[in-house]
């Protein structure tokens, strides 16, 4: 069994005697380990993370290896790549990433690395005919494969065509991209379970992105996710800006697969700044009932949350780059009914607005929250079972990739 290792000095030592206090004291079970075991207990009786898990760097190595090069990640909407030779690096828990769109219009991701000695390949964004190495020219096509290695004749057994580049799992469903970097990825369909039947009125697929924008944040990258996904924090946080458009939301739903989601009506426009609810851009086509007048918010573990509304979508991917670190993207979309309407982008100003704003707001209050999670001393506790649960389901399935049983 994996036990995340915490090195905190002396200092954690008066954690394990309060800890003692609430947890079993006749076991030699580690404390941390109690206390991520209690983040599987049903969220009315869930204790949240360990501080720790937001700022050791050893459980960072742990996630690396165990989550983000073991699962299904979430890399955003698929529409961003329109043109062939299009690609995007990234690098993901130490993986340096290439996404492209090759010469057929398929898109691949590959690593970063030159099958010769290894050198990096492509930086930044734009668009190629093919890659060259930049130490000795190989040659790549944007399908990866290897085109030209000058002057490799005379060496034995050298095969262009096992020489391509290396290259990752990638599935489109929904209009997202998920990469998985095991060689041997967990079952996809497992994966996305009964996400489909959930988000069924919403055309989801079907969905523009109109704007993606990258911003770091100094907390880790969980945080930024789980702030993403709980109500909790609107009335303190958001007091002006977003919380008198959210009513208290429905119990979480129940899901099958690695995502958690949760759906509440709304007074207005999610997308929107209370006091610009009148700039309110049309419905997507077809949504009956009470989506049309509430927002669902889903997270894909591990690291894709997003938010479907009456007219808009709105996606964050997060990632580490470091324990108190993280990079994150967040992306817009809308119906192509609204996206072709004159006015458009003068309307969408104000959605981007909404989400500059939001993001500010959250960063103060998520970069105050990491200072906190940084003291050896901190406790994390219990969860608001109506306005957390996304976060504790997250945390229950992060419990089982770190210690399963
Ligand atoms: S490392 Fe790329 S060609 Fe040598
Ligand atoms: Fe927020």
């Amino acid at each position: 069994m994996l036990i995340p290792e915490v090195t905190d000095s002396h200092n954690f030592a008066l954690r394990t005697r309060l800890n003692r206090n609430e947890t079993n004291s006749m076991t030699h079970t580690s404390p941390l380990q109690i206390d991520l075991n209690n983040c599987r207990l049903p969220i009315d009786e869930a204790s949240s993370l360990p501080a720790a898990c937001y700022h050791s760097e050893s459980i960072l190595k742990q996630e690396h290896a165990l989550i983000f090069q073991h699962h299904w990640l979430g890399l955003g909407r698929a529409d961003r790549f329109t043109t062939p030779g299009q690609f995007e690096t990234v690098e993901i828990s130490n993986v340096p990433l290439i996404l492209m769109m090759d010469n057929q219009g398929e898109l691949h991701a590959f690593n970063n690395a030159c099958r010769h000695r290894g050198a990096r390949l492509l930086n930044g964004n734009g668009s190629t005919t093919g890659i060259r190495c930049p130490f000795h020219s190989w040659y790549y096509g944007t399908d990866g494969r290897l085109v030209s290695a000058p002057q490799m004749e005379n060496t034995k057994g050298f095969c262009k065509e096992a020489a391509g580049l290396v290259e990752f799992s990638l599935r489109i469903h929904a209009g997202f991209i998920f990469v998985c970097f095991n060689p041997d990825p967990p079952d996809f369909d497992k994966h996305i379970g009964d996400f489909d039947e959930i988000h069924a009125p919403w055309p989801i697929d079907t969905l523009v992105s109109t704007r993606r924008i990258s911003i770091e944040v100094n907390c880790n990258w969980k945080l930024f996710l789980d702030v993403f996904n709980e109500y909790y924090h609107l009335q303190s946080v958001h007091p002006s800006s977003l919380n008198d458009t959210y009513y208290t939301p429905d119990p979480a739903d129940t899901t099958l697969g690695n995502y958690a989601s949760q759906f509440g009506e709304t007074q207005g426009s999610s997308g929107l700044l209370q006091e610009q609810q009148e700039q309110v851009l049309p419905l997507i086509p077809g949504l009956t009932g009470r989506e049309k007048n509430g927002t669902r918010y889903s997270w894909i573990y591990p690291n894709m949350a997003f938010a479907v509304s009456p007219e808009a979508m709105w996606i964050y991917e997060a990632y580490p780059i470091s324990p108190g670190r993280c990079l994150a993207y967040q992306t817009l979309c809308f119906p192509p009914s609204s996206v072709k309407l004159d006015d458009f982008e003068t309307r969408a100003e104000f959605y981007y607005e909404r989400f500059d704003a939001a993001v500010e707001e959250d960063r103060i209050a998520l970069e105050n929250q990491q200072k906190g999670m940084n003291s050896p001393f901190t406790i994390p506790r219990r969860y608001s079972t109506i306005m957390e649960p996304s976060v504790g389901a997250f945390a229950s399935w992060y419990n089982t990739q770190l210690q399963p049983s």
